[in-house]
């Protein structure tokens, strides 16, 4: 049996079942696995790709992973973002548990304006750190604590800023740089839409025609892999799990 040394940092696959408190979201497809762990009293989440198959597992697991993990060390310092322990293995990484509620869940005239400032707060540092988040708009991803703190958690679609010879990497800053802004004015608008300002709804609106190719090309891909990450094994009733899910 492998050793921990006792904390989050030292995680490995092995100790995973013997630390793993319970199953905070079971993934579908092309989703990872959110385990919340328990090491010696340290709370933490593991997002664990382990159970997916075939190509994607092998391809696209390990890249996403590595990907995520490689944004959570860029953003490391921003208030509101999660305090990352490393990789397991290839397939997962750990980060510090937020004990929150999930923005997709709070009720419409129940949230302080004071929130959203401290969301936009955390989105700038966050680009000054040179990450967008860029998925903000699934208000699943931002966990709120019951002293109105914003948490933003899931970077698996995050970009980086590119180094200076880096065309590419550039131009997709320049397409995204706004999409974290409009997510926060879309949230506002949905819990508190008195809080909406003419400028903001206007901000809503721009977006150029390249832009919106590469976005669909960028959801097409997304899609593809969500059909292709798990292997439709079936249950005892004989249904296979992504079906019964759905
Ligand atoms: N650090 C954390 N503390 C508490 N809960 C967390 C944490 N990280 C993730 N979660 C919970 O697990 C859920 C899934 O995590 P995450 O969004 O990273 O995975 P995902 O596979 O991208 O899921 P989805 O596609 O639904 O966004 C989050 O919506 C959140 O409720
Ligand atoms: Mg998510």
């Amino acid at each position: 049996m492998s050793e921990t040394n006792g904390s989050l940092a030292n995680l490995t696959r092995e100790d995973l079942s013997r630390y793993t408190v319970r199953v905070i979201h079971r993934g579908v497809r092309a989703q990872a696995d959110a385990l919340l762990v328990n090491v010696n009293g340290e709370l933490g989440v593991v997002k664990d790709y382990g159970q997916t198959r075939g190509l994607f597992r092998h391809v696209l697991a390990r890249y996403l992973m590595a990907r995520e993990a490689k944004a959570l060390a860029c953003a490391q310092g921003t208030p509101g973002v999660p305090r990352f322990y490393g990789q397991p293995d290839p397939w997962s990484l750990t980060i510090a548990y937020v004990e929150g509620q999930p923005a997709s869940e709070l009720e419409p005239g129940t949230v302080p304006p004071e929130f959203f400032d401290r969301l936009h707060d955390t989105v700038q540092h966050l680009h000054a750190q040179g990450v967008l988040h860029c998925d903000l708009k699934r208000a699943s991803n931002i966990l709120v604590t019951p002293d109105w703190q914003p948490w933003l958690v899931d970077f698996a679609g995050a970009l980086l800023r590119g180094r200076r010879w880096n065309p590419l990497a550039r131009m997709l800053w320049h397409w995204y740089h706004s999409d974290d802004y409009k997510a926060i004015i879309k949230l506002k608008r949905r819990l508190a839409p008195e809080l909406v300002t003419d400028e903001e709804l206007a901000f809503l609106q721009q977006r150029g025609r390249l832009e919106r190719i590469m976005r669909w090309a960028r959801k097409g891909i997304k899609n593809w892999a969500r059909r292709h990450a798990r292997e439709e094994t079936p249950t005892d009733d004989g249904k296979p799990v992504a079906a019964q899910r759905r």
